[in-house]
């Protein structure tokens, strides 16, 4: 029995993938390798010893897929396949709904066609949209605010659908609040094209010199020093969260929303300030206007993944940015 990954050569994909060998799960990875390079499979290698089924397909080409689960005994899915860049959402919109709905669609369908009814899907804590108090509870309405998280909240739509439809559907539906870090050894990370938009990488790149300074979006939210809030959370806990949920599929009958996160805020400064102290590296700054669609605070109700998953995380800040420090100096121009 294979678990399928796709996705898996990205960023939570990739780390995911090194905690699933660890268990000596037997892996089949699907990508387009749009935002990722097969040398992530050397580095796994390198880290794991064991190799993994790679097969470059798009999930939106139905006879690909298709060929994927007739050649190989499928029993789950991870599926992390997606854009997910939130201002080019905007304007690329009509790409990120084909690709990240459409070829979800595509996936489900193939999968129903083979029978494989397990499924752990990446979705994201956008689908909170802006109107709910933190810590955010997996009750809570949804909504989104941009393209990207759109395609979020209309696949958790469609997955709530098809489990209603169909008892025999057991899909883990993982929330992640701000994935960071990177695996310990320093051989895979975050790599992201061209100028990134997420705060960690910005910092990073800072801190080793490719780019001149941060803006840091607004110093006037209500917060512990005015700046944005979020709930930071180590890769490779998210990794651990994805095993634990496809072993507990079995437990579970319709789709299920769960947080993963760890229930903290941390702030754009703490931020800023401990990775000054970790790296020993300046990281000059500017104070610039808010950035349109942030909200000041953002973070987990754990207790679902908790109770659930038997699942929280382990990983301090202190950690988070060491392993992000690690795997940006050891790796300056990510995998080139
Ligand atoms: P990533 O870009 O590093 O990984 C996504 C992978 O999917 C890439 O390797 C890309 O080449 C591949 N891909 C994209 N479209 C494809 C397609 N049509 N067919 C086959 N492969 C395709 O991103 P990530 O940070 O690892 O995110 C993984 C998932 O988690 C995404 O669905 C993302 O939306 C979701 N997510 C990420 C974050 C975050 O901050 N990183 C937060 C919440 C949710
Ligand atoms: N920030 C800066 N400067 C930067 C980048 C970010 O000050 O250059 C600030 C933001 O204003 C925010 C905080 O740092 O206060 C975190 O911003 P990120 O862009 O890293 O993360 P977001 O919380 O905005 O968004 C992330 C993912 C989304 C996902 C969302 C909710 O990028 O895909 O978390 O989980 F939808």
């Amino acid at each position: 029995m294979s678990l399928l990954i796709t996705g898996g050569t990205g960023y939570i994909g990739s780390h995911t993938v090194v905690e699933l060998l660890a268990l000596d799960k037997d892996i089949v990875i699907v990508d387009n390798l749009s935002n990722s390079s097969t040398l992530v499979l050397d580095r796994i290698k390198e880290i794991t010893g064991k190799t993994v089924t790679f097969i470059k397909a798009d999930i939106c080409d139905e006879q690909a897929m298709d060929q994927v689960f007739s050649e190989h005994n499928i029993d789950a899915v991870i599926h992390f396949a997606g854009l997910k860049a939130v201002g080019e959402s905007s304007e690329i919109p009509l790409s990120y709904y084909h690709n990240n709905v459409s070829g979800s669609v595509t996936l489900l369908q193939v999968m129903a066609k083979h029978q494989v009814k397990n499924l752990v899907f990446s979705s994201s804590a956008t689908v909170y949209g802006e109107n709910n108090e933190s810590p955010l509870v997996e009750t809570m309405p949804t909504s989104a605010t941009n393209p990207y998280g759109q395609t979020k909240l209309m696949i958790e739509n469609i997955l709530f659908d098809l489990a209603k439809s169909d008892a025999s559907w057991s899909i883990a539906c993982l929330r992640y609040f701000n994935p960071i870090g990177a695996h310990e050894s320093g051989l895979i990370g975050e790599n992201p094209n061209g100028i990134p938009n997420n705060l960690l990488p910005y910092v990073s790149q800072v801190a080793v010199g490719r780019l001149p300074q941060l803006q840091v979006f607004g110093d006037d939210y209500d917060t512990v020093d005015g700046t944005g809030v979020r709930d930071y959370i180590h890769v490779v806990d998210l990794a651990i969260g994805h095993v634990k949920a496809v072993e507990k599929l079995t437990e579970i009958s319709g789709c299920k929303p769960i947080n993963l996160g760890t229930g903290n805020g941390t702030s754009v400064l703490e931020i800023v300030n401990s990775f000054r102290e970790i790296s020993g590296q300046e990281i000059p700054y500017s104070v610039q206007p808010r950035r349109a669609g942030d909200i000041a605070t953002v973070f987990a109700n754990a207790e679902v993944a908790n109770k659930l998953l038997g699942w929280h995380a382990q990983r301090d800040l202190n950690a988070m940015i060491t392993d992000t420090w690690r795997w940006q100096s050891n790796n300056p121009n990510g995998f080139e």
